[in-house]
This record gives C-alpha cells, structure tokens and sequence, in this order.
C-alpha cells in the first residue's frame, strides 16, 4: 500500500514531467501533450494557451491575454494553476510575496511586477525541474526581485513573520498534510498578512472517497478539500476572515475557488471557536492512496 512519502514522490514525478515537457519541447514552440497533468483522468488536455496538456478550467487560459503576453513563452506554457492567485491577492508595491508550489513561476513573476523593486517575490517548490524552469524563466524576464526556493509547502524555508502575502495557484490539494501548509502560512505570514489562493476544492456533499473517483490525486482533484474543510484548516491554523468560493467547475462537483484569509494583526491565536472545527487532512491524502490502490471504500468508512 501506498504510503504519504510515496504519493508525495508521485506528485514529484508528475510535476518534474511536465516542467521536462516545456524544456524538452521541440522548436518552433509546439504545444506538448503530456498525458494530462491537471485536471480529471482522462481529460483529453485541452491546452488553451498552455503547452502541457492541462484539463479544461486549468492553465494559462485562466489569465488575462495582457498578463501572459509579458511573461516568457515558457512560463506560460508552464502554467498549471485553476486560477488567478494575483486576481486575489491585491498585491501592493513593497510588498513581500509566498508562492507555494510556484512550479514554472508564472505567477512569481507577475507578484514580481505587482510589488516592484522595493518588493520581493519568492517561489517555493519541491522538484528540481521546476524551480529550474522558473529560474530560466525570471532570468528571460530580466526579474531582479524574485528567489525560488527547494522546500516544501508543509515545511516552508523561510522565517516567522516575514510575508506580507502568501499565494498559491492549484498546489494545497496536493499536499499530504494540509494541516500543516496551513500552520505554515500562519507562521509565515506578518500579522496582518494576506492569504490569496486558487485551488480545488469538492462540494460539501462529495466524500473523500467520491473525490478520488473523479481524478486523480496527481491531476488535483482527488486530494481536494470540501469547502467546509478548507475553512476550518485555515480557522484552525488561527487565521481569520477566511472566505471559500468556488469559481468554476473542473469535474463532476469539484470546483476551482478563490480562498482568502488574513492572519489577524495582533500575534494572538484563534478564537475558541475556530479551534473546536479541526480537521485530519490526512483522511484525504489517505482516500487517495486508497483509490490508487482500488481500495477507495475503506476511506470511506472513516
Ligand atoms: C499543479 S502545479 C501548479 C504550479 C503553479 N502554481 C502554476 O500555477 O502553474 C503544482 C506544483 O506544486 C509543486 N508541489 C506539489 N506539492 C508540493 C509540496 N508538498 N511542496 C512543494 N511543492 C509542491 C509541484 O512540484 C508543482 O510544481
């Protein structure tokens, strides 16, 4: 059976893939097929103005044609996200901005451009292909205030309180511990400091179990939270004003949302309240093992 340190090198695999797919692609620049990265199993990869196969509702398509326009081709092809993080975040000049899961640094170096020279833009990824990617591309960008770090979501290398702003584009739902990637935006974050992410996340009603049947863990669809789950992670992580709202559909009752947050201005904790609504995001990286392996209806039954 599938264990959290197998499926996180699963993830690895596929996303190192898709960064080699944007390197590797033939010239004049083609749009590489790579067996489907985001989006359910079996979506045919309906590419947009991405290059690596991305399911419908994925990818570069999701920005605005002004915004890609001045990226490096690469970075855009690269594009594996559900969303705008930067549609979210409302960066402003100086600020200091967390990509989580940055892959091919499409929205690193648009926060770059956002927060300015005064500001700083920092990616973090776990595979080497990636951060290798997005580091060829902020140097095409000629960015100067941008750093990609190796790290993972769930650890993240960088001190407390130091953020101003975390994003994240389609990345949390990969995570096996999301108990974990919460706590860290907390601990990263200034007080005060803003949460705006784009992910997947499973109607309320969809178990985790049904979840795994309508993607893959790796394609962003079988690890996602419900919407009542995201919010109570993040409420139980301490951070406040939290809004969930699914913008668009990526498969049968899986939806791409904009999650908002704020950690709250003064260090203190969490309300009693927030603490009481706790969830095991391990259930859910649990479920999908479970269907990886066929045994989807023991997670069920949790
Ligand atoms: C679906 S892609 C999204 C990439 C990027 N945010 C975008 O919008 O194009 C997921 C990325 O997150 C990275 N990733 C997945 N799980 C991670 C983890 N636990 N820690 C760090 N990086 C992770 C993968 O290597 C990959 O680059």
């Amino acid at each position: 059976m599938m264990n959290d340190n197998d499926l996180r090198e699963q993830v690895r695999e596929r996303y190192a893939a898709s960064a080699l797919a944007v390197t590797s692609r033939p010239a004049p620049l083609n749009v590489v097929e790579a067996d489907g990265c985001c989006g359910p199993s079996g979506s045919s990869g309906c590419c947009g103005a991405g290059g690596v196969g991305v399911g419908e509702g994925f990818g570069a398509q999701l920005y605005d044609t002004e915004e890609r326009d001045a990226l490096p081709t690469e970075a855009v092809l690269a594009s594996l996200g559900c969303g705008n993080p930067l549609a979210v975040a409302e960066l402003r000049d100086g600020e200091t901005v967390l990509d989580l899961g940055s892959g091919g640094g499409i929205d690193v170096l648009l926060s770059a451009k956002r927060v300015g020279a005064a500001g700083k833009a920092y990616g973090l990824d776990m595979t080497e292909e990636m951060l290798a990617l997005a580091l060829d591309n902020a140097t095409k960008a000629g960015a100067t205030n941008v750093e990609f770090l190796k790290g993972t979501i769930e650890q993240v290398p960088l001190p407390a309180g130091t953020v101003d702003v975390v994003i994240s584009n389609c990345v949390v739902n990969l995570s096996i511990d999301k108990l974990a990637v919460f706590a860290e935006i907390k601990r990263v974050l200034r007080p005060g400091g803003r949460v705006g992410i784009t992910d997947v996340v499973a109607g309320d009603h969809i178990a985790p179990s049904e979840r795994a049947g309508r993607g893959s863990y790796v394609g962003c669809v079988a690890g996602a939270l419900s919407v009542s789950e995201y919010r109570a992670g993040l409420a139980q992580a301490g951070l406040v004003d939290i809004v969930v709202e699914p913008t668009h559909q990526v498969a049968d009752g899986m939806h791409s949302a904009i999650i908002r947050a704020t950690k709250p201005p003064a260090s203190g904790g969490s309300s009693v309240t927030e603490r009481t609504s706790g969830i095991r995001s391990s259930a859910y990286a649990d479920a999908a093992r479970d269907s990886n392996n066929g045994e989807g209806d023991r997670a069920a039954r949790r």
